[in-house]
C-alpha cells in the first residue's frame, strides 16, 4: 500500500487528506483538521522577556490575521495587564476554568486586536494547585482545557512564570512547542541547560510531542561586547534552533507595557515592534506544517 498526504487550505483553516492506493484502488483513509500551534513562552529565569515575547507575538500573529489566544498562566497576571485588562473586575479567569467553576470557552475575552483573545489572569490563580490538590493528574487539567478550544485558533501562546511549578510544569505539558526567550549572560547558560533537561523530562513523563521550537535572544543591545553570530555560535552547544530574530532592547516596549498595549499599537515604527512582527513570520514559516520538524534543524 502506498499513501500521499493531500493539504487543503480553506477558510483559514488546514485540511489534510491521506489518500491510500490499495490493490488499484484510491481511498481517502484519513482526514486531519489542523489544529493550534501551542507555543509556551518559557524560561526558568525571570526578566527574560517572556511576559513582553508572549504578548507582542501573540499580537504580532494577530496582525498577520492569524486566529491567537493569549492564555496568562501567571498569577502575577502581567500579560492581562498588559492588554488592559482591568484585572480587579475580572470574574472570569484561568482559575476558574483550571478548578472546573467555568466553562473554557466563557473565560475567552476578546482585546482590541480582533484576532487576538485572552484567557487572563490574577492572583488567585495561585491557589489552583492547592484546589486540585486530590485531582489525580492535576497537571493535565491546561492541557484538555485548551486542546478542547484547539480548532478554534491557529496559535495559541501561553504565558508562563519564572521558576519551575505546578503552572510552568502544566504549561509544558500543554504545549507542542517552547519558545526560550534569553537575555544574553554567560552566567544564564546554566539555566538554560536546565531547562533543556526539564523539557527532555516532561517529554518522558507526560508529552512526547513537546519540542523546543528555539531560543529568542531578547533584549539585545547594540553595544553588546558579544555580537549576535558570537553569541548563536556559543548557544549552538545546545543542540537547540536559534531564532533568526533578535529582539532588541528598546525602551519603547517599557512605555508600551506601561500603557497595556502591545508595542505595534503603541509605535508600529519602532525597532521592538518590527522585530516582533519579524518573529511572528518566523514563527509562521518554522512551525508551518504539523509534520515539519524543527528541533532537529
Ligand atoms: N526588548 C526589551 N527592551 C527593553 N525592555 C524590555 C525588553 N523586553 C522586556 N523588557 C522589560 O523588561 C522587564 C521584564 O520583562 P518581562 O517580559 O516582564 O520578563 P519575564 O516575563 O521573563 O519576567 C519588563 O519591565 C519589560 O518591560
Ligand atoms: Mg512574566
Amino acid at each position: 500500500m502506498c499513501s500521499v498526504k493531500i493539504i487543503i487550505k480553506l477558510m483559514s483553516r488546514v485540511i489534510i487528506f491521506d489518500i491510500c492506493f490499495v490493490a488499484g484502488q484510491t481511498k481517502i483513509c484519513g482526514v486531519n483538521f489542523m489544529m493550534a500551534h501551542i507555543i509556551d513562552i518559557s524560561s526558568q529565569k525571570g526578566g527574560t522577556g517572556k511576559t513582553t515575547t508572549a504578548v507582542n507575538l501573540a499580537a504580532s500573529l494577530a496582525i498577520f490575521e492569524k486566529k491567537t489566544l493569549l492564555v496568562d498562566c501567571d498569577p502575577l497576571g502581567n500579560a492581562t495587564t498588559c492588554l488592559g485588562i482591568d484585572k480587579k473586575s475580572l470574574s472570569l479567569d484561568l482559575y476558574g476554568a483550571l478548578v472546573g467553576d467555568s466553562r473554557p470557552e466563557d473565560v475567552i475575552l476578546n482585546t482590541e486586536l480582533p484576532h487576538l483573545s485572552i484567557i487572563p489572569s490574577k492572583f488567585r490563580l495561585i491557589h489552583a494547585e492547592a484546589r486540585l490538590y486530590r485531582v489525580p493528574g492535576k497537571k493535565k487539567i491546561l492541557r484538555s482545557l485548551l486542546a478542547s478550544l484547539q480548532e478554534f485558533y491557529d496559535y495559541i501562546i501561553i504565558d508562563s512564570p519564572a521558576s519551575l511549578n505546578f503552572f510552568t510544569v502544566s504549561a509544558l505539558v500543554a504545549a507542542h512547542w517552547v519558545m526560550i526567550p534569553f537575555q544574553f549572560q554567560i552566567h544564564s547558560l546554566e539555566g538554560l541547560g536546565q531547562l533543556l533537561l526539564v523539557v527532555r523530562s516532561i517529554q518522558k513523563q507526560y508529552n512526547p510531542d513537546v519540542k523546543i521550537a528555539g531560543i529568542l535572544l531578547t533584549m539585545w543591545e547594540p553595544g553588546n561586547a558579544n555580537p549576535p553570530t558570537a553569541t548563536f555560535k556559543l548557544l549552538r552547544r545546545f543542540d537547540t534552533r536559534l531564532f533568526e530574530t533578535v529582539i532588541p532592547w528598546d525602551k519603547v516596549l517599557r512605555e508600551s507595557l506601561n500603557n497595556q498595549k502591545p508595542v505595534a499599537l503603541y509605535d508600529i515604527n519602532s525597532r521592538a515592534s518590527k522585530a516582533y512582527l519579524e518573529l511572528a513570520k518566523e514563527i509562521i514559516e518554522v512551525l508551518k506544517l504539523p509534520e515539519e520538524t524543527v528541533d532537529n534543524h
